[in-house]
């Protein structure tokens, strides 16, 4: 059974990406994949402190949520984030969770350990934003690559919605709505997504 774990970074709760989300972990629910939602803004995770703790263990010191985040991250085969962008960036509470992966990054890099969580997943990048600038995600996808080799995770792609402001205006997408359902079942299934077109990789 595949475990998949989505992560969703938007503090509006019922909003594009909490939409996205939930079609998403429905489908690969139906699908009979172990899935999980985490909605950040409803935990603790302080950003990194840059305090050196983790540097001989690959373990942060952080007493908070991120803990159990990373417990969870470490289990799943397919970690999915979503952001929507703000002042062309991931939010700042996924951004937060991004600077803890920095106790992964020394467990692969400085410890040279094998392969974090003791094994390899996949990371799928999800977002929505209010514009529809070509370069819109570009800035935001390099970080998500980052993210994603420090917790072992080979990037496959990313949904990626311009042109989505209001609460809820995600609804009426339908090609983004199909595109959710589909993907979870195809995770569900542990299909390839090589053929899935709506993964911008
Ligand atoms: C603080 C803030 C900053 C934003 N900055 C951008 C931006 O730089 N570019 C953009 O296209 N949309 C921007 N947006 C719009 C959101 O990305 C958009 O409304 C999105 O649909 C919100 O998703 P959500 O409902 O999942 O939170 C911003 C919104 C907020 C609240």
């Amino acid at each position: 059974m595949t475990n998949i774990l989505i992560v969703n970074g938007s503090p509006r709760k019922g909003g594009n990406t909490d939409i996205l989300t939930d079609t998403l972990l429905e489908s690969a629910l139906q699908g009979g994949a172990n899935a999980e939602k985490i909605r950040l803004a409803s935990v603790k995770v302080k950003p990194c402190l840059e305090c050196g703790g983790c540097d001989e263990t690959g373990e942060c010191i952080i007493d908070d949520d991120g803990k159990e985040l990373f417990e969870k991250i470490a289990r799943s085969d397919v970690l999915v984030v979503a952001s929507p962008i703000f002042f062309y960036n991931i939010t700042s509470i996924t951004q937060a969770m991004v600077e803890r992966s920095q106790a992964c990054w020394v467990s692969k890099y400085l410890l040279k350990r094998g392969p974090w969580g003791g094994k390899r997943r996949k990371g799928i990048f999800v977002s929505v934003g209010a514009t529809k600038g070509k370069m819109l995600f570009d800035g935001v996808i390099r970080v998500m690559k980052y993210f994603f080799d420090a917790v072992d995770a080979d990037y496959a792609g990313a949904m990626l919605y311009r042109n989505v402001e209001a609460k809820g205006a995600i609804r009426a997408r339908q090609e983004a709505m199909e595109q959710m359902t589909e993907l979870g079942r195809l995770l569900a299934s542990e299909a390839e997504l090589s053929g899935f077109d709506a993964l911008e990789r």
